[in-house]
């Protein structure tokens, strides 16, 4: 890396989280978030495969089984039960957690804002949700308080903090009292954020490497900082936190050690009696 590259590299880590970047005028490197990764190829790819579209990106883009172990976590925390009736999800996808809390609790409705057009429509024929025109920082289709669980998964890395703050003062609004918002946010205090700032640029695509496409980590505190009045500040859930890379998990014997060394790491909770009824409990699995 030359000294220009470093010093670019510098201030754009500086003006990440403000969701502005620098680079050479007619320079088209950033991967525009709001969308999603290729949408018929990715069919196509699962076919090949012959897996279902959500098993295919939890293993190929992840790890497999990761999807699980979230919401397992999430029904741990008491979010996903019988009397789940309204679910409202930002930012599914292929809808790989959306399929998995569909069976969990069989929701009557579930409401998606997803900005990608084509996964969107893919989740609305495939799981039957209703899906909602989301301009990246409100769910004003959906009524105060009409929600039983509000989650977002992998969204708010990826989308600059002012959105985020907004998003959770809409899913402050819409959850009902007593529900579950559940945020994912990219841990600050990981092994995983510390090989990012310290590997070399990784290709994401044949033109693009990870540090053209936005992300932020954020810790406890800073999280704490997003969450309006309203919600009250449940658990924490991390994955990931000793895991330096995804492909570690993968490499036999390794991956089961630190599998194992990672459920070690149990969740910290802080669960406030509430002295006024909270009108949202958020989980924050950090992953
Ligand atoms: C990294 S993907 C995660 C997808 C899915 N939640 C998962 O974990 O597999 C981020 C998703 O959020 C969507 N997205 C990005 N910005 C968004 C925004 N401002 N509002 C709603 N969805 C957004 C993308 O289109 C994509 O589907």
């Amino acid at each position: 890396m030359t000294v220009g590259q470093a010093l670019l590299r510098g201030v754009n880590r500086a003006l990440g989280p403000l969701g502005f970047r620098l680079g050479r005028s007619g320079y088209v490197a950033f991967e525009d978030y709001r969308g999603f990764i290729p949408f018929a190829r990715t069919l196509a790819e699962a076919q090949a495969a012959g897996l279902s579209v959500t098993d295919y990106v939890d293993s190929h883009y992840n790890v497999a089984g990761a999807t699980q172990a979230t919401v397992d976590r999430m029904a741990e925390m008491g979010a996903l039960h019988a009397g789940v009736e309204r679910v409202c999800e930002l930012g599914p996808g292929s809808g790989r957690y959306l399929e998995k809390v569909q069976k969990a609790c069989r929701p009557t409705a579930y409401e998606v804002y997803e900005t990608a057009l084509d996964w969107r429509d893919y989740v609305v024929r495939t799981f039957g949700v209703v899906g909602h025109d989301a301009d990246g920082v409100s769910l004003k289709q959906t009524a105060d308080g009409s929600c039983d669980l509000v989650h977002a998964h992998k969204v708010f890395p990826g989308v600059p903090f002012l959105s985020t703050c907004r998003y959770l003062v809409e899913m402050a609004r819409v959850v009902r009292p007593g529900g579950h918002v559940i945020a994912e946010f990219y841990n600050a205090r990981s092994l995983r954020h510390l090989v990012k700032r310290i590997k070399p640029p990784t290709a994401v695509s044949h033109t693009t490497h990870d540090e053209h496409v936005f992300t932020r980590y954020d810790d406890a505190s800073a999280i704490r900082r997003y969450l309006p009045p309203e919600l009250d500040w449940v658990a924490t859930r991390g994955i990931r936190v000793i895991t330096p890379l995804a492909g570690v998990l993968r490499v036999p014997l390794l991956g089961a050690a630190v599998r194992w060394a990672e459920q070690q790491d149990k969740p910290r909770s802080r669960v406030r009696p509430s002295r006024d009824l909270p009108r949202g409990q958020p989980g924050q699995p950090a992953c």
